[in-house]
């Protein structure tokens, strides 16, 4: 709970380890890309357990970065699931590309591939899985769907540190994987994010990219195209601390996950998602599924408790308008209006204690019951 009696959704979990790091950077005098960073996408690397890898200044501007580096441009399409952050979406409209929205699983609410092959035209160059509230797509049936239609995968990991499928972890299956540092994610630097790769060429492309079209900065020679990409070193110092503190974190969010599982058990109505088949859980929301999402917000709210909605489906996104098929035809996305109609996000982070969750569990029950009984 925080100071003034609310139960906040979002809550980073920085201290003066951080302060001290991004202090020691801002008294060297060096703040722009530097040893913190060099450093930083290094450890990143090994952790995720990636080839190769670039720094960028948050997950949008990475999933952009990814897909420019894969050489989508205008008149491709690029798959993406109808249930995610808007983001996913218009870094492919950034690069010149169409978006085209897939529907997702009824229960995982990751891209369903039955549909995605139904989507799939002439023009479809590449398929962005989005490993979606903690846990991940099934990465064997993505890389086998996209083999068998000749596109590439960029995996949308802005969700995924932390998350593996099998003992593999996520963004290091694709052509690219991107993953964002913004402050409601697992660990955070504020704003930030990264790109992975797997071949030398592509590593090549996204540093030129990222980079005003040169391999190293220093040189007002400029071989291609590029723009500005990078990060700070304050950031990076401040993502290597919090690098350091990402076990204490996971097992945090899985001890609160499982104190929410444990209280929320036995609730008429409740289902709380879990990890998908094949994957682990590193829950980025605690997710749950009820008849009525609306109403259940309204009332924890009501309880100065935070709750978050389910994304909003892209193909009814004001924004997206235009993209929409005018004969309505591209219109079928049962599984992520579901999920909206009926999911909540409710908070796990390192501030939350197991009280937060007991009250927030008899906030819901009290609800619930009324709600029967009406
Ligand atoms: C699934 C997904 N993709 C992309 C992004 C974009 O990341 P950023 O906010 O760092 O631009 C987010 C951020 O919330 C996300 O959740």
């Amino acid at each position: 709970m925080s100071g003034d009696g609310w139960i906040r959704q979002v809550s980073p979990y920085i201290g003066q380890e951080e302060a001290d790091a991004v202090r020691r950077v801002v008294e060297s005098g060096w703040i722009t890309e530097g040893p913190e960073s060099a450093a930083f996408v290094e450890e990143l690397k090994e952790y995720v357990g990636a080839r190769y890898a670039v720094l960028a200044p948050n997950g949008t501007l990475a999933l952009a970065l990814g897909l420019l580096a894969l050489g989508i441009g205008s008149g491709d399409e690029v798959l993406v699931p109808d249930t995610t952050f808007v983001g996913s979406a218009s870094a492919v409209l950034l690069t010149g590309a169409r978006p085209v929205f897939v529907d997702v699983e009824p229960t995982t609410f990751q891209i369903d591939l039955a549909d995605a092959e139904r989507r799939t035209t002439s023009a479809t160059r590449a398929v962005m899985p989005v490993h979606l509230y903690g846990t991940a797509c099934d990465m064997a049936a993505v890389s086998a769907f996209a083999d068998r239609k000749g596109i590439q995968v960029i995996e949308d990991a802005a969700q995924g540190m932390g998350v593996r499928f099998g003992d593999q972890h996520v963004g290091t299956f694709g052509d690219v994987g991107c993953f964002s540092f913004f402050a409601d994610k697992t660990i955070t630097t504020g704003e930030g994010g990264f790109v992975t790769c797997r071949d030398e060429k592509t590593y090549e492309r996204l540093r030129l990219l990222r980079n005003q079209g040169r391999m190293n900065s220093g040189t007002f020679i400029h071989p291609s195209v590029g723009f500005n990409l990078r990060i700070t070193d304050m950031q990076a110092a401040l993502g290597r601390v919090q690098l350091r503190k990402l076990s204490t974190i996971v097992e945090r969010k899985q001890e609160l996950h499982a104190a929410y599982r444990k209280a929320l058990s036995g609730i008429h109505g409740v289902r709380i998602l879990g990890a998908a088949e094949g994957a682990n859980l590193v829950p980025f929301r605690c997710v749950i599924l009820v008849d009525d999402a609306a109403a259940l917000m309204k009332h924890l709210t009501s309880c100065q408790i935070e709750p978050r909605s389910f994304f909003y489906p892209l193909h009814l996104q004001p924004a997206f308008a235009s993209l929409r098929d005018p004969d309505g035809s591209d219109r079928d996305f049962a599984n992520a209006v579901a999920g909206y109609e009926r999911g909540i996000c409710l908070p796990i982070h390192n501030s939350l204690t197991f009280d937060d969750v007991s009250r927030i569990a008899g906030v819901i029950r009290d609800h619930q019951e009324l709600s029967q009984g009406a």
